[in-house]
């Protein structure tokens, strides 16, 4: 059932002028091609009074609509942050531990904070903020086991007119007492979701992901509740972890040992599908790979974090070759940013260190429509598509001498060049405005 949120008012129609880049399909791997690519420099994004895009032109449209100039500057779809933890913000850049390590020494007491429900409120309005300000306008995130922090994340999202799919998180084993479900008693938790589901799954932009935290800390009791919600509420989302690290591969197999691999936990539970989002997926053979493809199920790639922990390097090509999908992620605080420019340069690096090359194009889709695509968003988000809201980002070409430098020679090169430069020395300082259905909900203060 969907419950609409109350009418926001009428806003102004806006036009922006800048460089518009998007998609219309998948690029292909390999040395760059226009496939897939469209390029629109120095056009007019027009937005509608609903927040809507309305059209892309060459011209200045008339007098009015509202102009915003931007000639100069870079407009892309707002970027789509697949997997990051929200109240992981407190543990960013932890010295000295690999993947368990640091879940025990840093990020479960983080988490524990949140029991207070004060404190993540402002994790929540903080978070949602840094998101905007990095350049991200919709997200796929973790709360913690505490609902009113999914509460929390979702009332902030709505405040910002944010399309924002999160879940209280599912923990009943080999977590802090503080932080875990009643291994007991797992009707418990499921109550928790369900009125969660009740409040926010399709009102406004909300979506509720049933959020196993990984195979580790749910009992398959847990796992197959779990599954039962996602089969009894239509356009549930389920979030995850999959084979991150080595160590945690090999706990899950000692837990699980009727189970063929890691993702076979998952997929023997039933919560593999076309909304089912797996951070992370370093370990998988091609079985795996095989059933991502044939469940619809997407990796969510974290290269920061993957560098950060230590943890392994994605094997892009052979999730292609298997045709699952792949979308990026911060994973923040395993990652190292919520700017998603930062974490598609050390996807870069990634498949340089493994002997290939990701080209910009397959970088930049796998953050704006691929994503879209993959949540079943795409008829609302990550494309400039009349239709769609605008959820759009103003970006600079370049920021400080250097990448100014190296900008200005590459504009007499071919567009890729220009764009993968960009992509490899750009950050969240170059962010000059974020648009959320057409309201701009961060702007740079400083020009
Ligand atoms: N695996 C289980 N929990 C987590 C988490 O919070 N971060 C990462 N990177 N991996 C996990
Ligand atoms: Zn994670």
């Amino acid at each position: 059932m969907l419950k609409p949120m109350p009418m926001p008012m009428p806003m102004p129609k806006t036009a922006i002028r800048a460089d518009l880049l998007d998609f219309t399909a998948a690029p292909s791997w390999g040395s760059p091609s226009d496939h897939g690519v469209r390029w629109r420099p120095d056009h007019w994004l027009l937005i509608d009074e609903q927040g809507r895009i309305a059209a892309v032109q060459p011209e200045a449209p008339c007098a009015d609509w509202q102009q915003q100039d931007h000639r100069g500057r870079l407009l892309l779809p707002g970027f789509i942050d697949t997997h990051v933890h929200a109240p992981q913000l407190d543990v960013i850049g932890s010295w000295g531990a690999g993947l368990l390590d640091w879940l025990q020494t840093y990020t479960f007491p983080a988490e524990q904070r949140m029991a207070d429900v004060a404190v993540a409120r402002e994790t929540a309005a903080l978070f949602t903020d840094a998101l905007l300000a990095h350049g991200t306008t919709a997200a796929l995130v973790f709360a913690t086991v505490h609902a009113h922090s999914a509460d929390a994340l979702f009332e902030a999202a709505a405040q910002r007119g944010m399309r924002l799919i999160t879940g209280k998180v599912l923990m009943d084993r080999h977590a802090p007492a503080a932080l875990s479900d009643d291994s007991h008693d797992v009707a418990n938790a499921e109550r928790a979701c369900e009125a969660l589901i009740g409040r926010w799954h399709g009102r406004g932009r909300n979506a509720y992901a049933v959020t196993v935290r990984f195979a580790v800390t749910s009992t398959p009791a847990q796992l197959a509740m779990a599954a039962a919600l996602g089969r009894r509420h239509a356009g549930l989302y389920l979030q995850t972890h999959v084979a991150e690290t080595q160590a945690e591969a090999a706990w899950v197999a000692q837990l699980f040992p009727e189970a063929r691999s890691y993702l076979d936990v998952y997929d023997r539970a039933g919560l593999l599908h076309e909304r089912a989002v797996l951070a992370h997926g370093i370990w998988l053979d091609a079985q795996d790979r095989a059933r991502l493809h044939d469940t619809g199920a997407q990796i969510a790639h974290c290269p920061t974090s993957n560098l950060f922990l230590g943890s392994g390097l994605f094997d892009w090509p052979a999730a292609i070759a298997a045709g699952h999908r792949v979308s990026v992620a911060s994973d923040v605080g395993g990652g190292t940013s919520l700017n998603l420019l930062r974490t598609l340069a050390e996807a870069y690096k990634v498949q340089a260190l493994r002997g290939d090359k990701l080209n910009a194009w397959v970088a930049l889709h796998a953050a704006t429509r691929g994503a879209a695509v993959g949540l079943g968003l795409g008829h609302e988000i990550g494309t400039l598509e009349p239709g769609r809201l605008a959820d759009v980002v103003v970006w600079d070409w370049a920021h400080g001498p250097v990448a100014t430098q190296r900008d200005t020679v590459a504009r007499a090169q071919p567009l890729h060049a220009r764009v993968f430069a960009w992509m490899m020395l750009g950050d969240e300082r170059y962010v000059v405005a974020s648009y959320v259905a057409g309201v701009p909900r961060f702007q740079r203060k400083v020009d």
